[in-house]
C-alpha cells in the first residue's frame, strides 16, 4: 500500500524565506568563487553556475546554523564550499553515466568533452577545500574531508556493484549513505556547529541530515523510474540502462519468482530492447516502488524524530517540512 505523501509544505522558495538574507550572501559567494581571470576556467564555471540547483545542502547548512541562533560568516562559506563538492560529484557523476542533461541544460561534459570536465569536477574540490580551510576550524576540515572520502568511496562501490541486482538491501543502504547521505549529514552538523549549537545538538543535526539523505536518495532512485527527463530535468531510466542498482529494482529483483527473476536478470544485464518500460511496469505492477516508497518514508520520519529532540522553533519547523517537502517530491 502507497505510503501517503506527509502534508503539503509548499514551495522550497517558502521554506527557504527564514535563511533568505543568508541564501543571498551564499550565492554571491558562490558566484565570487565561480568566476577566473582564465577565459575558458570563467567560462565553464558560469556553465555550471547557470545550472541552479535546489540548492538543498547549503540551505541546511545555514538553517542549522540558524538554529543555533547564529549566523556568521563561516556557516555561509561551509554552504558554498557543500554546494561546490556536490556540484563536483555531479560533474563527475555524468561522465561516469554518460548523461547528458543535468539541471535541464546540457550536463558539463556534453558541452566541453570529457577531459575538461574531469579537471573542472577536481576544481571544484579544489575551490570547496580552499573554503574549508579558511574556515580555519579543526572540527570542520576534518568532518568535510571524511564525508568527501566516504563519497568517493560510495561511489566506487556502486560501480563495482552495478549489474548485483542480487545484493543485499543492508549493502545498498550503507552505498547510499556514503555517496549522499553522510553530505546531508555533515551539512546539518557543520551548519549546526558553526552556529554555536555544541556537538551534541550538532549530532542531533547530523541524525536528522544522514536520514534525510537516505530518504531523498531513495525518492531520487523512485524518480528515476517514475519521471519524465522534462520533469526531472536530467535524463530518466539512466540507472536501470547503466545497471545501477536502485531500491525499487532491488525490491523488484525480490518480488518475482525464481524463474522470472532469472529472466529479468539476463535482460538487464544484456541490454535487452524497451528494458526501461518493462522494469517500471514490473516495478509498479510488483509493489517494489512503492514499497521503496515506505522505505524512504521510514526515513523521514526517523529525521523528524532526531529534530524533535531539540527546542521548538520556527526554524526547526523549516527543517521539519523540508524533510516533509523531500519525501513529498516521490507524489
Ligand atoms: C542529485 O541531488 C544527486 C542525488 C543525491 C540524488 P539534487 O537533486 O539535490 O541535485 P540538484 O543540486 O538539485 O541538481
Ligand atoms: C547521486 O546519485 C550521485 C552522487 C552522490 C554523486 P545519482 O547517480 O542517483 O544522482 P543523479 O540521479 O545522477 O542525480
Ligand atoms: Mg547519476
Ligand atoms: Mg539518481
Amino acid at each position: 500500500m502507497k505510503t501517503p505523501a506527509m502534508t503539503s509544505p509548499g514551495k522550497l522558495e517558502d521554506l527557504y524565506a527564514p535563511v533568505r538574507t543568508e541564501l543571498e550572501a551564499f550565492r554571491s559567494l558562490l558566484e565570487s568563487e565561480m568566476s577566473s581571470t582564465d577565459a575558458l576556467i570563467h567560462d565553464i564555471q558560469q556553465h555550471i553556475l547557470s545550472m541552479r540547483g535546489k540548492y538543498l545542502r547549503p540551505a541546511l547548512t545555514l538553517l542549522s546554523a540558524r538554529l543555533g541562533g547564529k549566523s556568521p560568516e563561516a556557516s555561509i562559506k561551509l554552504a558554498v564550499a557543500v554546494e561546490l563538492i556536490h556540484t563536483a560529484t555531479l560533474v563527475h557523476d555524468d561522465i561516469i553515466d554518460e548523461s547528458e542533461y543535468r539541471r535541464n541544460r546540457p550536463s558539463v561534459h556534453s558541452k566541453y568533452g570529457r577531459d575538461l570536465s574531469i579537471v573542472a569536477g577536481d576544481y571544484l574540490y579544489a575551490k570547496s577545500f580552499m573554503l574549508i580551510a579558511s574556515i580555519q576550524d579543526p572540527w570542520i576540515s576534518q568532518a568535510l574531508s571524511a564525508c568527501a572520502r566516504v563519497m568517493c568511496e560510495g561511489e566506487m562501490k556502486q560501480i563495482e556493484k552495478r549489474s548485483d541486482y542480487l545484493m543485499s538491501q543492508d549493502e545498498y543502504l550503507r552505498i547510499i549513505y556514503q555517496k549522499t547521505a553522510i553530505l546531508f549529514q555533515a551539512s546539518c552538523a557543520g551548519g549546526a556547529y558553526l552556529g554555536g549549537l555544541g556537538l551534541e545538538g550538532s549530532k542531533r543535526l547530523g541524525d536528522y541530515g544522514e536520514n534525510l539523505g537516505m530518504a531523498f536518495q531513495i525518492v531520487d532512485d523512485c524518480l528515476d523510474l517514475t519521471q519524465e527527463t522534462r520533469d526531472l530535468g536530467k535524463t530518466a531510466g539512466l540507472d536501470v540502462e547503466k545497471n545501477d542498482v536502485t531500491l525499487p529494482v532491488l525490491y523488484l529483483f525480490e518480488a518475482l519468482a525464481p524463474v522470472d527473476r532469472a529472466e529479468l536478470l539476463a535482460e538487464v544485464r544484456s541490454g535487452a530492447p524497451d528494458l526501461f518500460a518493462k522494469v517500471r511496469d514490473k516495478a509498479r505492477s510488483t509493489g517494489a516502488i512503492d514499497r521503496a516508497l515506505e522505505r524512504a518514508g521510514h526515513y523521514t520520519r526517523t529525521a523528524l524524530g532526531a529534530l524533535e529532540r531539540l527546542p521548538a522553533s520556527t526554524t526547526r519547523d523549516t527543517l521539519s517540512a523540508l524533510a516533509r517537502f523531500c519525501y513529498d517530491r516521490a507524489y
